[in-house]
C-alpha cells in the first residue's frame, strides 16, 4: 500500500487525526467541524491562554456557540497544544495562522514560513498538509513545498512494515501531500458555516489535490476541485477584490449622491429589487476586518513582480481608506450647523468592532475615527457592548473603556458617530435626547438630530 492509499483509507474511515495550526477565527469552526465529524483534532497555537481556554472546553471566540466547544471537549475530540513537536502525530495538517500586510503593505508570511519550518522538522511520510492562510498564487507550490521537501524524514507513525523504509528526502505527491484550500469563513453569518459553505481545494499535484479533497469531503456539504493550488489561491483572492472594489464603488457613490441631496441606502434598496445583474453592497466609515482590507494587496505586491500595476485594487484601497476622513469632514459640518466647534467637542463613536455584533476589532476604521477626531482637537470617548475594553493594538494607540449603552449618556455628548450596526445601537429611543448623531451605516431612521455620512 502507498502512503497516498494509507491516507485515504484512514481519511474515509475517519480514523485520521487532523492537526490544526493557529486556533483562531479560522482554525477554531474549522476544528469543531472535524470533531462534529467523528474526527480526533489536535490543535496547535503559540498561544497558551487559547490552548488551556480549548483543553477545559472553553471558547473564546464569542460568535462561536460556547456548547459546541464543550461538547467538543467532552468527547475527547478536541484537544490543543503549544508542543510543536507533536506535529509529527496528525495525519492531515491544516494551516491556519495569520497574513497580515507589513509596514509598507507588503505580504507578511513569517507566520506561514515559521509554521512550514516546524512542520518540516516533525515531517513524517504519509502527511497531508494543506494552507489554508490567504496569499498569493505561488504560496504553497513555490514556498511551502521548498521548506517542506527540504526537511529530514522522521519516522513514520503507525504505518504497516511494508512501507517503514522512509526515504532520507521525502517527495511532495509521493511521500507527503500538499494542497491550498481557502477558508471562507464569515464570522457572524447564520446562515453559512464551516459545512455548507462549499470548499475549494486545489493540489500541488494531482494526489494531493485527491486526498485534500477526500479530507474536506467528509466534512464539508460540497468541495470545489480546482486544477492546482495556485487557482485555488487565486479565487480567494478573486473573491475578496470582488469584495473590496464594490464596497469601493458604493463608497463613491455615497460621496457623489451625498453632494446631490441623494440617500445612497434608498438607491440601494431601489436597486436590490432588480433580480439579475446587481448585487447590493453597503457603505461606511471605512473596511475593516483581518481580509478585505488585506488580502487585495497580496496580489497587487505579486502583480508587480510580473510587471503589472493593479489599478483597481490600489483605486478600491485608495477610495475605501480615504471614508473615516469623509466621516470626520460630515461629522465637523454638521457640528457647524449647531454652532459647535470640533475643537473640545465631546464625541461618542458607536461601535469599535469593524463588523455588526461581533467582537472583533482587527483594522476597525473605528480607530482611525477615533484618532482624527482626537488630532482635531475632540475629547473622544467610545462605546461597544462586545468590548468593554479597546486594547492597545496595530490600529489603536490608547487604552479606552466602553462608556455606559444608555439614552442618558448618550445625551452627554454633542456628536454621536454611529460606526458600527450592532444590534444594541438600532433602538431609537437611543438617540431622542442626543443634540447630534452621524449615521455611517444608513440604519437609523431619519430625524431632525440624525445626519447620514
Ligand atoms: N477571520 C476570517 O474571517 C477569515 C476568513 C477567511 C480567511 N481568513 C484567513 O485565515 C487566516 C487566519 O485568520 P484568523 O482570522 O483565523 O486569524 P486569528 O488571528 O484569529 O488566528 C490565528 C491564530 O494563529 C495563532 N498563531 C500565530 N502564529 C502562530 C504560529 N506560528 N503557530 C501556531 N499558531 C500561531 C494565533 O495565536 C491565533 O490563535 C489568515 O490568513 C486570514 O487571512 C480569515
Amino acid at each position: 500500500m502507498s502512503y497516498a492509499e494509507i491516507l485515504r483509507s484512514r481519511i474515509e474511515d475517519r480514523s485520521a487525526l487532523v492537526g490544526i495550526v493557529g486556533m483562531g477565527y479560522v482554525g477554531l469552526p474549522l476544528a469543531l467541524a472535524f470533531t462534529e465529524a467523528g474526527f480526533q483534532v489536535l490543535g496547535f497555537d503559540i498561544d497558551e491562554t487559547k490552548v488551556h481556554k480549548l483543553n477545559r472546553g472553553e471558547s473564546y471566540i464569542r460568535h462561536l456557540d460556547g456548547h459546541r466547544v464543550e461538547r467538543a471537549w467532552s468527547s475527547g475530540r478536541l484537544c490543543a497544544t503549544t508542543d510543536f513537536s507533536r506535529l509529527r502525530e496528525p495525519d492531515a495538517i491544516l494551516i491556519c495562522v495569520p497574513t497580515p500586510l507589513g509596514p509598507h503593505r507588503e505580504p507578511d508570511l513569517s507566520y506561514v514560513i515559521n509554521t512550514a519550518h516546524q512542520i518540516a522538522a516533525a515531517l513524517r511520510p504519509g502527511q497531508l498538509v494543506v494552507l489554508e492562510s490567504t496569499t498569493y498564487p505561488g504560496t504553497t507550490d513555490e514556498i511551502l513545498k521548498a521548506i517542506l521537501e527540504g526537511s529530514q524524514a522522521a519516522s513514520p507513525q503507525n504505518v504497516p512494515a511494508a512501507v517503514v523504509d522512509p526515504p532520507a528526502r521525502l517527495v511532495c505527491g509521493q511521500d507527503f501531500f500538499l494542497a491550498f484550500s481557502p477558508e471562507r469563513e464569515d464570522p457572524g453569518n447564520k446562515n453559512y458555516g464551516t459545512t455548507n459553505t462549499p470548499k475549494v481545494v486545489g493540489g500541488v499535484d494531482p494526489v494531493s489535490g485527491d486526498l485534500a479533497q477526500a479530507l474536506y469531503g467528509q466534512v464539508v456539504s460540497r468541495t470545489v476541485r480546482v486544477s492546482s493550488a495556485r487557482v485555488a489561491e487565486a479565487t480567494k483572492l478573486l473573491e475578496n477584490i470582488f469584495r473590496a472594489v464594490n464596497i469601493a464603488l458604493v463608497n463613491e457613490m455615497k460621496v457623489i449622491l451625498d453632494e446631490m441631496g441623494i440617500d445612497i441606502w434608498e438607491v440601494i434598496e431601489a436597486a436590490k429589487t432588480k433580480p439579475f445583474g446587481f448585487m447590493p453592497f453597503y457603505p461606511g466609515p471605512g473596511i475593516g476586518g483581518h481580509c478585505i482590507p488585506l488580502d487585495p494587496f497580496y496580489l497587487s505586491w505579486k502583480a508587480a513582480e510580473y510587471g503589472i500595476w493593479a489599478r483597481f485594487i490600489e483605486l478600491a484601497g485608495e477610495v475605501n481608506s480615504a471614508m473615516p476622513r469623509y466621516v470626520l469632514g460630515k461629522t465637523v459640518e454638521a457640528l457647524n450647523r449647531h454652532g459647535k466647534s470640533v475643537v473640545g467637542a465631546r464625541v461618542l463613536i458607536l461601535g469599535i468592532a469593524y463588523k455588526e455584533n461581533l467582537d472583533d476589532d482587527r483594522e476597525s476604521p473605528s480607530y482611525e475615527l477615533i484618532e482624527l477626531f482626537q488630532r482635531r482637537g475632540a475629547q473622544c470617548f467610545y462605546c461597544d457592548p462586545h468590548f468593554p475594553e479597546a486594547r492597545v493594538g496595530r490600529k489603536n494607540r490608547r487604552a479606552m473603556k466602553s462608556v455606559p449603552l444608555n439614552a442618558e449618556e448618550f445625551a452627554r455628548y454633542d456628536v454621536l458617530v454611529l460606526a458600527t450596526a450592532h444590534n444594541e445601537f438600532l433602538d431609537p429611543a437611543l438617540y431622542k435626547r442626543a443634540p447630534l448623531v452621524v449615521d455611517t451605516r444608513g440604519v437609523l431612521p431619519k430625524a431632525p438630530n440624525v445626519v447620514r455620512a
